[in-house]
């Protein structure tokens, strides 16, 4: 097995928003990609991403001998596998897509070679049953874009070894992410879930009227949220708890934050509450197309990130 510091050539299958994000990241560490994708036009799309997301990753510090250009489109995943220590699996979320392309590329990979998912909530013990190379596969499960936010979830099913968990976690640390183990399957794995959680009283507190759209995104972005990329809920309450930290925290607010869960009851995401979550984003987003929201959050995200990256 190639060493995670080693690596020098990975592939990625599906090369759609996640794909060519994961694409322009290992290209920015100095690798040589091998990309597929059933759509011939993803090529072009693959060339674009890269270009566009090139100066952002150069101002987050890239390899001495990084190369827009170091990649392969194929026209098979059987070839893109072929020769990669490391593959990065983006194929659309659906368990049968993904295990028929598993079913394709199993015997083509090499026999060392570690495969992540980038699922976003399947269950690997699922999509790795009966596949000759199970013991390698695991999730490694990105935010978008991955080329920006650090955060990989590292999954294991069934199957998986205990050393290509071990593997991963190096790897991604190694290229620069900072990945985490979840020690057990779920629906969503973790930051998911806890994102879903947020949006069900986000989504509640719209549709029962306590606030709207742009207010329930600004109590979020112009308050806890600005905290949450310094530290974590749990730190967050420690502080929240003064000199005497989570211990005091929990003395004073146990009772508090219990009745509050008490009153909270999960929504349906039914097409009159879907209308008004769509029409309140569409007032928030005042005429600014995906491309300019993008751009806007990018202008804040990225100072943030080359801080945390300075801060090591
Ligand atoms: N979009 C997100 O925010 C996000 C975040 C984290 C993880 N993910 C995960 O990444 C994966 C890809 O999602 P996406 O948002 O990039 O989707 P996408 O629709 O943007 O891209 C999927 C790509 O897969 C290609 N494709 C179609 N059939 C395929 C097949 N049989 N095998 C391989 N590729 C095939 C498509 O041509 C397309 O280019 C999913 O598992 C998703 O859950 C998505």
């Amino acid at each position: 097995m190639t060493q995670p510091t080693d690596v020098k050539r990975v592939a990625v299958l599906g090369a759609g928003t996640i794909g060519a994000s994961w694409a322009g990241w290992f290209l920015s560490r100095g690798m040589t990609v091998d990309v597929w994708d059933p759509r011939p036009e993803a090529a072009d799309y693959v060339r674009r991403y890269v270009a566009e997301a090139w100066p952002a990753m150069s101002r987050l510090g890239m390899a001495a001998d990084a190369s827009p250009n170091a990649w392969h489109f194929h026209t098979a995943p059987e070839a893109a596998v072929a020769a990669a220590d490391f593959v990065q699996e983006n194929a659309p979320e659906r368990l049968p897509v993904k295990r028929d392309l598993f079913a394709r590329i199993d015997k083509a990979l090499r026999p060392d070679a570690i495969l992540a998912s980038s699922t976003s909530g399947l269950i690997m013990s699922e999509m790795q049953d009966g596949f000759e190379s199970a013991p390698r596969f695991a999730v490694g499960h990105p935010f978008n874009p991955p080329h920006l936010i650090p955060l990989v979830e590292v999954v294991g099913g069934r199957q998986t070894a205990a050393e290509t968990i071990a593997w991963c976690i190096d790897f991604y640390r190694h290229i620069g992410k900072k990945p985490i183990h979840i020690r057990k399957e779920a629906a969503g794995h973790l930051a998911n879930r806890l994102q879903a959680a947020l949006w069900r009283e986000a989504v509640s507190a719209v549709v029962t009227g306590l606030a709207s759209v742009e207010d329930v995104d600004t109590a979020i972005s112009a308050g806890p949220g600005l905290r949450w990329a310094a530290m974590g809920p749990h730190m967050t309450f420690h502080l929240g708890g003064g000199e005497g930290g989570m211990d005091h925290m929990l003395q004073q607010f146990r009772p508090v934050f219990e009745s509050w869960w008490a009153t909270m009851s999960t929504p349906t995401l039914s097409d009159e509450n879907c209308r008004q979550i769509i029409e309140g984003v569409r007032a928030e987003a005042q005429g600014r197309s995906i491309a300019e929201l993008s751009a806007e959050r990018d202008a804040i995200l990225l100072p943030l990130l080359e801080l945390v990256a300075r801060r090591g």
